[in-house]
């Protein structure tokens, strides 16, 4: 039985990248996606996300998710900064999320209810527990959760892209899901659901390489080559401005959220740990650990690595089951 899951994006490269996966994977029924502002504005996640499913032409409904985290953009000093990652490359711009994904305009349409409405009314009428996987901001998920709570009951596991435990990216203590909106993640991670947290030492660990992209441009198929395009994106602004220890490579984080569902040996080093955000200062959006022999109470597990090779065969298998490119 495919394991059904709704998926939360600010799509973004890496985000097209898992929804292409979760579409594309047999082992997951793809019940919902949800857009968020973080990578981009909502404006250009949602569409985003529609052109992807329309792309592979898939019937998976989407919901316009938040516009702004849930406070703080009320505090002028936790504004963020107007950072794009972008590098000249070949004489190019090339960015780690334009704007817009390169790929035709969407003619489907989102659907008429919110995403913080929608996870509501599923959860409470869902007659299976259902695995919600975030891979942007957690700020859906907190509105729904402060809407009604009991929600959680029928929430199988929620798996998040987001934290880091040695590595950060966005400020020197945080990764950037989590600090784009630190009190929802906060909330979140508290919520009593199962909670694995999929964070930048698991994705840098596993992360896809040029070489990889060759294969999944031979395979000739849509996913295949747009999945190519969008890590060889990625390598050169990684290469340019947060070079990994493998050569010519990428972390496609957001993607790993999927490979986990499909084979959760994917991450390793898991620990079942205790969690906590901060929110001010220079520790705003950081996961906290307590590592301590002595530990508060556990309330999520922590990936602190991940295989390479094992995901670069995941997505080569899904990206294969997508159908052949046009002659
Ligand atoms: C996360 O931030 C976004 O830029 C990516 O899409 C990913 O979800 C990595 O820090
Ligand atoms: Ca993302």
């Amino acid at each position: 039985m495919p394991r059904k899951i709704i998926l939360d994006v600010d799509t973004g490269s890496d985000d097209a990248v898992a929804i292409m996966s979760a579409i594309l994977s047999p082992d997951v029924q793809l019940e919902a996606l949800c857009s968020v502002a973080g990578n981009k504005e909502i404006e250009y996640t949602t569409e985003n996300t529609l052109r992807v499913v329309q792309l592979l032409k898939a019937d998976v409904p989407v919901y316009r998710g938040a516009k702004y985290p849930l406070v703080k953009f009320l505090c002028p000093d936790r504004l963020p900064e107007d950072e794009h990652l972008e590098v000249v490359h070949d004489g190019k711009v090339v960015q780690m999320h334009s704007d817009y994904l390169d790929i035709p305009e969407a003619k489907i349409k989102e659907q008429p209810i919110s995403a913080a409405e929608f996870y509501v009314k599923y959860l409470r009428e869902a007659k299976e527990p259902v695995t919600l996987v975030a891979v942007g901001p957690l700020t859906n998920l907190a509105l729904a959760f402060r809407i009604d709570p009991t929600i959680v009951k029928n929430i199988e596991e929620i798996v998040i892209m987001g934290g880091g435990y040695n590595i950060t990216n966005c400020t020197p203590t945080a990764e950037f899901n989590i600090w784009y909106d630190p009190e929802a993640a906060e909330i979140v991670i508290n919520s009593g659901a199962k909670v694995t947290l999929v964070p930048l030492d698991a994705t840098h660990a596993a992360c896809i390489t040029l070489d990889d992209c060759k294969r999944f441009r031979a395979l000739n198929t849509v996913a295949g080559k747009f999945i190519a395009e969008l890590c060889e994106q990625r390598i050169i602004v990684h290469n340019a401005t947060q070079p990994l220890d493998v050569p010519d490579a990428a972390a496609v984080h957001d993607a790993l959220c999927i490979a986990y569902l499909i084979d959760p040996t994917v991450l390793k080093d898991v620990r079942h740990v205790h969690c906590n955000v901060g929110f001010r200062d220079f520790c705003e959006g950081q996961t906290i650990l307590d590592m301590r022999y002595f530990t508060e109470p556990a309330n999520c597990w922590f990936a602190f690595d991940g295989d390479r090779f094992k995901f670069a065969d995941i997505l080569c298998d899904l990206a294969a089951k997508s159908e052949p490119l046009a002659e």
